[in-house]
């Protein structure tokens, strides 16, 4: 049955990096029907035009696409908050660690069911998200994903050294794995398979090589890699790789730099990197509760918009500290204002629907709302807790209504969540 849903309906028929808050629209209602947003404008013309439709009231809630988690790692959701360490021995003290437990199906499956849940009750209707090397734990994501009829991306986490026994997979079964991983999900549903090299570091040239070969097997795929993360990583791939001109060249000479790579943090980039991944429209992901939760550095948003890099905005849990898209919003804010560009709340509002499904290539399915879209949908509460209501009464107009929430909302704002049209929470 179509529902009509009532509230003050956000979309992005432009783009504010380029338009300003004047890409932004809003309307009163959104008709959905079969999963997919049939119509948008006016409640009582869409009433008088279905008036079949079941109607949802959500009052002065705002009515947004779902947020989109560009990069995720749903095996460390229950080491998020770990204490203490910067990206290497963070990955060797926590993640390594947890991530060994993974060889339990049941393990991954329930961690799958927990990310998934935790997520959606944030309003985040679709993850790209890392796996683990153990092929169980990419059947546990997509299945849980499907369940929930979620469009999300996963794929095997692939690495062949500088990670402990019982995390290391070889060039061979890294490309047999995630081969017949992407033969059995890529396209099923709404799941998309991702080629997840997980880094340079852990990867072997060999293996980085059976990977450029199956991404240009399956160039419809999107390969999803780290690059550029902390200063004592990117001497270490020097190290590594003698041969590289810089950090993306490792990637590069191996097949895996392309318009489909998903390159996640992207923070200390060279000015030949940077136009490399421009010429190639490759996407640039930004996660910025993990920048500063890891230490990692401050993400050149303004200089990377104004040259035209496609960006997406993301967790990076657990290495990122939040599961909420509003808390990454609020991290993305402060990170560009210590770079001294201050974002437009459009601009942290598109980053997280509009700008991660551009990054992910689902611009045209996800991230916005639209007749013709699939119908992802929260309803926010803007004025969810009592200090957000009380900033959020002097506001005049709606962008100042929703700053607050940027700054400082989290799950309690979330008041419903459509998922191909159906509630979900
Ligand atoms: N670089 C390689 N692996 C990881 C990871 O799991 N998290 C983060 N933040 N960076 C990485
Ligand atoms: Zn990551």
């Amino acid at each position: 049955m179509a529902e009509l849903i009532l509230g003050q309906v956000l979309s992005f028929p432009g783009d504010p990096f380029r338009d300003g808050a004047q890409a932004a629209r809003l309307d009163e209602a959104v008709l959905v029907e079969a999963g997919m947003i049939r119509a948008v404008g006016a409640a009582a013309a869409l009433r008088a035009a279905y008036p079949q439709a079941r109607v949802t009231d959500h009052g002065s809630a705002l009515i947004s696409a779902g947020f989109i988690d560009a990069h995720a790692h749903y095996p460390q959701t229950a080491i998020i908050a770990s204490w203490g360490k910067r990206l290497i021995d963070w990955l060797n003290s926590y993640t390594f660690p947890e991530e060994m437990r993974f060889a339990d199906p049941e393990y991954a499956r329930a961690l799958a069911a927990r990310h998934l849940d935790l997520t959606l009750a944030c309003g985040t209707t679709s993850v790209a998200s890392y796996c683990t090397i153990h092929p169980a734990s990419v059947e546990a994501y997509m299945t849980e994903a499907q369940a929930r009829g979620q469009r999300v991306w996963a794929g095997k986490t692939c690495m062949d050294r500088n990670a402990p026994e019982g995390l290391r997979d070889t060039a061979q079964s890294a490309y047999d794995d995630s081969k017949a991983l992407l033969a059995k999900w890529h396209g099923v549903d709404r799941l998309g398979y991702v080629i997840t090299p997980r880094f340079s570091p852990t990867s072997s040239p060999d293996q980085l090589a059976a990977l450029g070969a199956l991404w240009t097997e399956h160039p419809d795929c999107l390969m999803q890699t780290h690059l550029s993360e902390q200063h004592d990583e990117i001497a270490w791939v020097r190290q590594l790789f003698p041969k590289a001109r810089d950090y993306l060249d490792s990637y590069e000479a191996f097949g895996l730099l392309g318009p489909r790579g998903i390159y996640g943090h992207a923070i200390h980039l060279t000015p030949r990197e940077k136009d490399r991944l421009r010429a190639v429209d490759a996407s640039l992901i930004h996660c910025p509760t993990s920048n500063t939760f890891i230490g990692s550095g401050l993400f050149d948003m303004a200089g990377l918009q104004a040259a035209g890099h496609r960006i997406g905005l993301a967790t990076d849990t657990g290495g990122g500290s939040s599961f909420s898209m509003l808390r990454t919003m609020a991290a993305a804010y402060e990170v560009a204002q210590l770079r001294g560009a201050a974002l437009h709340p459009a601009q942290l509002w598109w980053l997280a629907t509009v700008g991660s499904a551009r990054a992910l290539h689902a611009g045209h399915q996800i991230g916005n709302i639209a007749p013709g879209m699939e119908a992802d949908l929260v309803a926010i509460d803007l004025a969810s807790t009592p200090a957000i209501a009380q900033a959020t009464a002097r506001a005049g107009d709606i962008w100042q209504a929703i700053f607050p929430t940027i700054m400082l909302g989290d799950d309690r704002a979330v008041r419903a969540v459509w998922v191909a049209g159906q509630r979900r929470g």
